[in-house]
């Protein structure tokens, strides 16, 4: 399985300022990105709480939702639990090889040291009170490519596994 990261933050890493954000923060140019980067990559895997924040399944690509609860069935979306390596081995039985994992929190620490490469975009504001990620799950991860989004400043940097 190849995995991906896919996140957004202001400068101080910050990637939410409330439990369900909208990310309402996040510039037209990195949704953009997002949304051409994972239906590319054909399936994301996301916790409840940001399938909640969403509020609706991403379309063009199945949405993979971690959660112990039995939630609403839709078209598109798949309820999985249990650890990162059984729900690798889940989505590699149905024959998916790639996936992105898109938040929140909570999954991007679990998923981390099973992800091969780092998709970071940096929004250039300063988010009061934010939640952050572990800086030390990041290391071991080598810089390969970065990409100005719009002429505000939005970067897209590219690691990958070193
Ligand atoms: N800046 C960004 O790029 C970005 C991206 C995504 C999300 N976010 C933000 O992050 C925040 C949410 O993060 P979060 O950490 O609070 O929540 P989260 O990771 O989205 O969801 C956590 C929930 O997912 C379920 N879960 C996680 N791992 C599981 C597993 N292995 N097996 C079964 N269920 C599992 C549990 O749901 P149940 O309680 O249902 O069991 C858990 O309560 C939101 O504000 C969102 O907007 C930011």
């Amino acid at each position: 399985m190849h995995l991906s990261l896919i996140i957004v933050t202001d400068i101080f890493g910050g990637l939410a300022i409330e439990e369900f954000d909208p990310i309402d923060w996040g510039s037209k140019e990195d949704k953009q990105h997002f949304k051409e980067l994972t239906t590319k990559i054909g399936t994301v895997i996301m916790g409840r709480k940001t399938f909640e924040s969403i509020g609706k399944p991403l379309s063009n690509r199945l949405n993979v939702v971690l959660t112990n609860k039995n939630l609403e069935n839709f078209e598109n979306v798949i309820y999985l639990k249990g650890t990162p390596e059984h729900v690798i081995n889940k989505l590699e039985e149905m024959n998916i090889r790639e996936a992105a994992v898109i938040g929140g929190k909570e999954v991007f620490e679990s998923f981390l040291p099973f992800v091969e490469k780092i998709f970071i975009t940096i929004e250039p504001i300063i988010l009061k009170n934010s939640i952050k990620l572990n800086p030390s799950l990041f290391m071991n991860f080598k810089l390969v490519t970065t990409n100005i989004l719009n002429e505000y400043g939005t970067i897209v940097l590219e690691y990958k596994k070193a």
